[in-house]
């Protein structure tokens, strides 16, 4: 049978989104990448998925471009939500997002229905770095730059040192490439709301080993390749102890 029939009787995806997935170098047949959705499997063929044997058992991982209206929840009984944009058998599946995004947050969401590493890339003590593009209003400094260096001050938290790099400052509106690597609510806007800015669109960028590419549009997902999960998993096994490029050591607590 043809490696895209084959996927697609697995209950998975359609065939079209099957030869997606194999042109784009996510499945391997006996331990080879295979790119031809014509490749011949069998029965005895072993079948992997990024990485993961497929079947109603397997693990599967996704990117999601998350545009901006739709919130980052399983179900909402009036609002679209990001479950809204992937495809039924993922939902059957228990593919769900890994953290969220706000409402109007754009960019990389990433899916899967791997509860093990979902709970260890959210856990604090990872400190899986996210970065993300923020327009705010008003002029950004080197003051600014500073403060999330130093770790801000937030009304309930301080926030662990963070990284700002400044790539527009005007008067009415500045641009900056923020890295964090916490993920409380609000986080970000909190920070620039700490140091007189209000944001007024976030996108995120990257999330730990990957990130967004400029080829996935809006709205659109698609399957993590071999490599990306085997890097997510390496960057949630690693407890990090990083030294700040601002000021040395961080106090990881
Ligand atoms: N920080 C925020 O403030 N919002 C997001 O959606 C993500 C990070």
């Amino acid at each position: 049978m043809r490696l895209d029939k084959y996927l697609s009787l697995s209950g998975e995806r359609s065939r079209s989104e099957a030869g997606k997935l194999i042109r784009s170098g996510a499945v391997r047949v006996d331990g080879q990448v295979a790119l031809r959705p014509e490749t011949q499997v069998t029965e005895a063929s072993q079948v992997l998925l990024a990485g993961q044997p497929i079947g109603d058992s397997s693990k599967q991982y996704y990117m999601l471009h998350k545009p901006a209206g739709v919130l980052t929840a399983a179900r909402d009984s009036r609002a679209r939500t990001v479950m809204d944009l992937v495809p039924e058998n993922l939902r059957k599946r228990k593919v769900l997002p890994v953290g969220r995004l706000d409402k109007d947050t754009t960019g990389l969401l990433l899916m899967t229905n791997d509860g093990e590493l979902a709970h260890f890339l959210l856990s604090p003590n990872r400190h899986v770095w996210k970065q993300y593009r923020a327009t705010v209003t008003g002029l950004l400094t080197e003051a600014d730059v500073q403060a999330f260096a130093d770790g801000l001050q937030l009304s309930d938290f301080i926030a662990k040192p963070a990284r700002l790099t400044i790539l527009s400052a005007g008067q009415e509106e500045s641009v900056g490439l923020v890295e964090v690597r916490e993920g409380k609510f609000h986080q970000v806007k909190r920070m620039f709301a700490a140091t007189g800015h209000e944001v007024t669109a976030l996108h995120r960028a990257t999330f730990g080993p990957l990130n967004l590419p400029q080829e996935l549009p809006e709205g659109q997902y698609r399957a993590l390749t071999v490599a990306e999960v085997e890097a997510l998993r390496q960057s949630a096994a690693v407890r990090i102890r990083e030294e700040s490029p601002h000021r040395g050591e961080m106090n990881d607590g």
